[in-house]
Parts: C-alpha cells; structure tokens; sequence
C-alpha cells in the first residue's frame, strides 16, 4: 500500500506542473541522478579501457565529462540534503569529508590531463577509482 502511495505521489510529481519538491527532497534526487552519471561515465570507460568495445576516441569525451562532474560533486551536499544512501557522516564529519570530494576533482582532473595530453591511462584511472570507493566506503549506505 505505501508503496502505491509513493507512486501515485511519484507520477502526480511528473504530470502536475507546479508541483515541486522541498528543497532537500529535490538536492537528495539531484545528487542521485548526478552519481547516477557519474557511474555511466565510469563504466563506459571501463569498457573502454577493456577493449570491449572499439570506441576509445570516446575515452577523452567521458574523461571530460568525469573532470566536470567533479566540480558539480563539491557542490551535491549541502546541509538539509540529507537523504537517499548519503550516510549521516557527512555532516557530522564536513572536513573529512570534504577532502573525499576534492580527491575525486583532483583525480577526475588528473585522468582528464593524461587522457588528453596522451599519457598513461591505467594509474590516473586507477587513481579515481580508488576516490570513489575510499568516499563510499565511509559515506555511503550499502
Ligand atoms: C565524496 C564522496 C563520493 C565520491 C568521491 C563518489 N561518490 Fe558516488 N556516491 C556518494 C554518495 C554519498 C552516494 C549516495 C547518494 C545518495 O543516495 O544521495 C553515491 C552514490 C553513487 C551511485 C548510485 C547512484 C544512485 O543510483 O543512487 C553511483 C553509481 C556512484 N555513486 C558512483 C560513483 C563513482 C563511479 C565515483 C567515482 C568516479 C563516485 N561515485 C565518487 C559519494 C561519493
């Protein structure tokens, strides 16, 4: 039943102009749907980088893509967004925090410059992915 709720009020929300979110109901969606972003432009170059497909003059358009998701990241959590799989954590503890999300815009810039001035993909790569799970490790729920 609350889950017939939910989605009557989920396609009132899509089909009534007009109806909007409370502010930290709409930042929680928004961050989800940028992480959500986030996720499809590292699997692409996963696949990529495995050689699974045959599109590696892609690599540098979601390397950049990736940079710039970064700077969008310093700005997904702001106080009163609490919600989704966001752990607590991350208001209670904003400095440690916040150094998660500038190791993932220095390794998202990082793998941009290498991918773009023709370096080695595999340690900057290695490096990112490494910022993503080191911060869901901590920050986010299972
Ligand atoms: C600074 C912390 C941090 C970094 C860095 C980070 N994430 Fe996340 N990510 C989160 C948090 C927190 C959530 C849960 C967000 C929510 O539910 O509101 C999340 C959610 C996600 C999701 C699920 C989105 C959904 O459908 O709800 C994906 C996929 C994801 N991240 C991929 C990545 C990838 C790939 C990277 C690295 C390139 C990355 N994240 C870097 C904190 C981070």
């Amino acid at each position: 039943m609350r889950n017939l709720i939910q989605l009557t009020v989920l396609v009132g929300a899509a089909t009534m102009p007009g109806w909007t979110l409370s502010a930290s109901e709409g930042d929680a969606k928004y961050r989800e749907h940028v992480m959500e972003a986030v996720g499809g432009h590292m699997q692409a170059m996963v696949d990529i980088l495995k050689q699974e497909v045959s599109h590696s003059d892609h690599l540098l358009l979601h390397a950049n893509a990736m940079a710039d998701l970064g700077k969008i990241a310093l700005t997904l959590f702001p106080q009163g967004s609490e919600g989704g799989d966001a752990l607590p954590a991350i208001w209670e503890q904003p400095e440690e925090f916040q150094e998660k999300l500038q190791a993932f815009d220095s390794a998202a810039a990082g793998l941009k410059q290498t991918v773009s001035s023709g370096g080695e993909v595999g340690p900057a790569f290695q490096t990112l992915g490494q910022a993503c799970k080191s911060c869901h490790d901590d920050y986010r729920a299972e």
